[in-house]
């Protein structure tokens, strides 16, 4: 037996070990292998099979709709393109806010069956904080998420930046330490000023990986789809967007439908095509054989 258990490349290690190098971490979003496969090819160091699936690859309208089921099956599909990329999966809404067994049950899942590198989950109440020490006690790496948390979209009264007064900020800065202390090793800050998280940056020794959080976090995550124009439904302002795959797309498929009702599309070298021999047996066979 190998005395080495092969891991991907990037671990939690390495993700603390670039921040102290002062190297900026890259992280994106994907639901899928051949996407995954393109992110890791391009040296994306996490791979996040966010939530944010409910919304971008299955049409709901906020993130509360996904199901652990479909959580799994989009991460085992991740994890199978990934090859040195860290993929973390997120705990989908009311998979771990019951409690402590409902947390590590459903964290375990994502290790055990889909092969997640560590999981996410938002927010640092008490509960969220006992869960993180347990999981991280058992050897299941946790990125929090702090700022704006998609999961409590109502709770916060939409969409919107947090940690905008002094006592906002300062909450904020105090539940990343409390993150920290709790063992996560690292925390999405999203949609949250560019000084406090260049605050909430300097004072941990976890990174931070920002997401509408200005450039002084110690790294940066995007949905995917988003930087790459593919969903369209809505841009925030904090995307930049990298191609525009929604047109690209479909200009692919409206020549593919032009050629299709022109005959253009398949051509000879695009068809398998029968030698004239035995064309002309067939042809032959068929006219002896007697219409059944
Ligand atoms: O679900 C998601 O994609 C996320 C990122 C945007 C951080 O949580």
């Amino acid at each position: 037996m190998s005395k080495h258990v092969s891991t991907k490349n990037v671990s939690t290690l390495t993700l603390k070990k670039y921040k102290s190098e002062g190297r900026k971490i890259v992280a994106l979003t994907a639901y899928d292998y051949s996407t995954a496969k393109i992110l890791d090819n391009a040296g994306v160091d996490v791979i996040l099979v966010g939530d944010s699936l409910a919304m971008v690859a299955l049409g709901h309208k906020t993130t509360h709709s996904v199901s652990m089921e479909e959580m799994l099956h989009h991460t085992k599909a991740v994890t199978r393109g990934a090859q040195r990329a860290m993929v973390v999966a997120d705990l989908p809404f009311m998979s771990y806010q019951v409690d402590v067994t409902q947390a590590i049950t459903n964290a375990g899942r994502f290790i055990k069956e889909a092969a997640a590198q560590a999981v996410k989950l938002e927010g640092s109440t008490d509960l969220t904080l006992q869960i993180i020490s347990r999981l991280t006690g058992m050897g299941i790496p946790v990125m929090g998420h702090l700022g704006f948390t998609p999961q409590s979209i109502h709770g916060l009264g939409g969409t919107r930046v947090q940690g905008r007064s002094a006592e906002a900020a300062y909450k904020l800065v105090n539940d990343a330490l409390d993150l920290q202390k709790s063992g996560a090793f690292s925390v999405v800050l999203e949609m949250v000023p560019a000084s406090v998280s260049r605050i909430i940056s300097s004072r941990l020794e976890i990174p931070t990986i920002g997401i509408g959080a200005g450039n002084e976090c110690d790294g940066q995550i995007l949905v995917t789809d988003d930087l790459l124009g593919k969903y369209t439904d809505f841009q925030p302002r904090f995307v930049r967007r990298y191609a525009d795959l929604d047109e690209i797309c479909t200009d692919a498929v409206r020549r593919y439908a032009d050629d299709v009702m022109s005959q253009q599309f398949p051509n000879q070298q695009e068809s398998f095509m029968l030698a004239a021999d035995e064309e002309e047996e067939l042809l032959r066979a068929l006219m002896n054989s007697s219409p059944s």
